[in-house]
């Protein structure tokens, strides 16, 4: 898939109207797309630069861009819930998934991290997702491939409980852990045996009740550094003269992200030292 230059044949691209209405499709030479103001030609638009603007036969423009990951993310099918571009940008940074490390998830759902992850770790790296459920593994897989063209060489999807997962079995240990389940405190014994020393852990959990369970289930395994938690807001602005403020409306809570990193074999954790109460 092509993510700049001229359109191509294949490409998937995101048409905007005067209303700011979206519409999505995929160049095919001599294709047509029908609009209710008339007929767009692929030709029009196969071969122009992006931001082009394109007219129906009626005259109606359109401006042309190709689709980013986080249109294709915010608009593809789902089978599980995904995490947004807001929290999967944390993951990559904080969770330092760098071009060429190998990476665990768990589970894929519906696709959308696996896709982050493949563009951060780059062709010398590999991600593995797991998924316990056929059917979200079935919407993770058409969703990767769709946006990619293609099944990516370096994704190694599995339909399989994360917690039946050995170093055997994924052919050695990994750099990163990232889950995004209901109860990843059950899977921590086996993020505890892939993970190679100084290896990042994250989970993503959706409630307190959760968010205490899993910080506690890494203080109890002694063999990760003392757990981060955090959430990430993200408040739009309407920047229009006087009328410049934050917007009305906000996604106030996604998840709890959590990070840890796994120490040395035979470590014991330093105790956290907590300031003595006045
Ligand atoms: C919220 S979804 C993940 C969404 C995904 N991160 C995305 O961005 O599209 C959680 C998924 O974890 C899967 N899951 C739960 N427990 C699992 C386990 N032990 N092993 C593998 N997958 C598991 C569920 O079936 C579900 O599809």
């Amino acid at each position: 898939m092509a993510y700049s230059g001229p359109f191509q044949p294949g490409d998937r691209v995101q048409l905007t109207d005067p209303k700011r209405r979206h519409a999505t499709i995929v160049l095919q030479p001599g294709g047509e797309y029908h609009t209710h103001k008339g007929i767009i030609r692929h030709d029009d638009i196969i071969g122009a630069d992006e931001g082009t603007v394109v007219r129906s036969e009626q005259g109606y423009e359109y401006l042309c861009f190709r689709h980013l990951m986080v249109d294709h993310v915010l608009s593809m099918p789902r089978g599980a819930a995904v995490i947004y571009p807001k929290d999967s940008a944390q993951i990559l940074v904080e969770g330092d998934i760098f071009p060429g490390a190998r990476v665990l998830e768990a589970g894929a759902g519906s696709g959308a991290l696996s896709m982050a992850l493949l563009r951060a770790v780059g062709e010398k790296g590999t991600v593995i997702s797991y998924e316990i459920r056929e059917d979200h593994l079935e919407f993770a897989e058409a969703n990767v491939d769709e946006y990619f063209g293609g099944r990516p060489a370096n994704w190694e999807p599995h339909l399989g409980d994360l917690r039946e997962v050995t170093r055997e079995t994924i052919g050695g240990p990994v750099d990163r852990v990232i889950l995004d389940m209901l109860e990843p405190w059950e899977c921590l014994e086996t993020v505890k045996d892939l993970l190679i020393p100084g290896g990042v852990f994250m989970t993503y959990v959706a409630t307190v009740p959760q968010l205490m369970k899993v910080m506690e289930g890494i203080r109890e395994l002694k063999c990760f550094t003392e757990p981060r938690a955090w959430e990430s807001l993200v408040r739009d602005w309407r920047v229009e003269g006087l009328a410049t403020r934050p917007e009305h409306r906000m996604n106030a809570h996604t998840a709890f992200l959590v990070m840890a990193r796994r120490l040395a074999d035979g470590v014991t954790p330093p105790r956290p030292q907590r300031r003595a109460r006045k």
